[in-house]
Formats: C-alpha cells, sequence, structure tokens
C-alpha cells in the first residue's frame, strides 16, 4: 500500500523591504553591510546575514572562504554561530540575508547545512521560531515564519536515539 503524503508551507513575498516594520528594514540593512565584509575571493559571491535575538541584539556574519573549499563558511551559519557561542541560551527571533549582487525577483535563499544548523537552532531554542527574511536589494523580501520550514523530512536527534 503507497499513502500519498504532502509537505506544504506558507510564507510570504513582500513587493519592497518598506512594507516591513522598521526593526526589520534595518536588520536588512544590517545584512547589506554584513555582506560587504565577505572573504569571497574565490566565488566573489558576497553574502550577509544579521539575525536579531529575542533580547533586540543583532549580529552578523558574511560568508568566509578558503583555498580548500569546503573549509568556507556561509553568512549564515557565521552570524548564527557567532551569537551562539556568545550567548549559548540566546534565542534566534528573525535572521535577515542579503545578497547585493543579486537581482530580479528571487531572493537568494539558504543551503542546506545553513537549513540544518537553522533547524538545529530552533530545536535549541525549545520550538521559538526563527524567522527568515531574505532580500534582493531594492527588490522583493521573502518571509519564512520559520526556518524549519525549509528543511522539511529533516534529519535531527530523535533518529540518533536508535
Ligand atoms: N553562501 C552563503 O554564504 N550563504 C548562502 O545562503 C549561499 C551560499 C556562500 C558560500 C560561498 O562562500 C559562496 O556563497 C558561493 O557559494
Amino acid at each position: 500500500m503507497s499513502t500519498p503524503a504532502s509537505v506544504t508551507f506558507d510564507y510570504l513575498i513582500h513587493a519592497a523591504a518598506h512594507e516591513l516594520p522598521e526593526a526589520d528594514q534595518a536588520l536588512l540593512q544590517a545584512a547589506h553591510d554584513a555582506a560587504l565584509r565577505a572573504y569571497a575571493r574565490y566565488s566573489n559571491f558576497q553574502v550577509g546575514a544579521a539575525l536579531r535575538m529575542r533580547d533586540g541584539r543583532v549580529v552578523t556574519g558574511s560568508n568566509q572562504e578558503n583555498a580548500s573549499y569546503p573549509a568556507g563558511t556561509c553568512a549564515e551559519r557565521t552570524a548564527l554561530h557567532a551569537a551562539m557561542s556568545q550567548d549559548p541560551d540566546g534565542i534566534g527571533d528573525t535572521m535577515a540575508i542579503v545578497v547585493p549582487s543579486v537581482t530580479g525577483e528571487r531572493p537568494v535563499t539558504p543551503c542546506g547545512i545553513c537549513r540544518q544548523a537553522l533547524l538545529e537552532q530552533e530545536i535549541r531554542q525549545q520550538g521559538a521560531p526563527l524567522r527568515l527574511l531574505m532580500a534582493v536589494p531594492n527588490g522583493p523580501v521573502y518571509e519564512v515564519r520559520r526556518a524549519s520550514h525549509l528543511l522539511p523530512l529533516a534529519f535531527d536527534a530523535s533518529f540518533l536515539k536508535g
């Protein structure tokens, strides 16, 4: 017997950043600024992330590349892990992700490894949602209510229990 199954999630497409609250606009600007501090000499693809914690603190990150390509890290994990190593009990509220060089209608969305790391963070903060804002500069902003929506049927610690 085969049982059909599906996973869906809702997200918002804002036509422009100015439709968002000011705090979110500032977070997107912080992500844009962070991208300009990327070390992206191999891909020349600068990515910035800005994570606002529940207490209002903002921690930014950018991609940091390496001549041994897999040793590089993405902007999202740079910001997330910096924030959590400074405050291990911190609760992430919203992460903004911006690639200044991207144009068009589709913002850059996190890679698979970063989705896994962001999912882990939601588990770490007892399921409190980590919202994502992904923007094309001067273009649309995608809003995802919780990071784990981007990783259906994910691997998590429950599998490790054997
Ligand atoms: N990158 C990020 O920092 N975040 C993403 O969401 C996608 C990819 C980085 C990794 C690498 O330094 C460069 O962008 C090209 O893949």
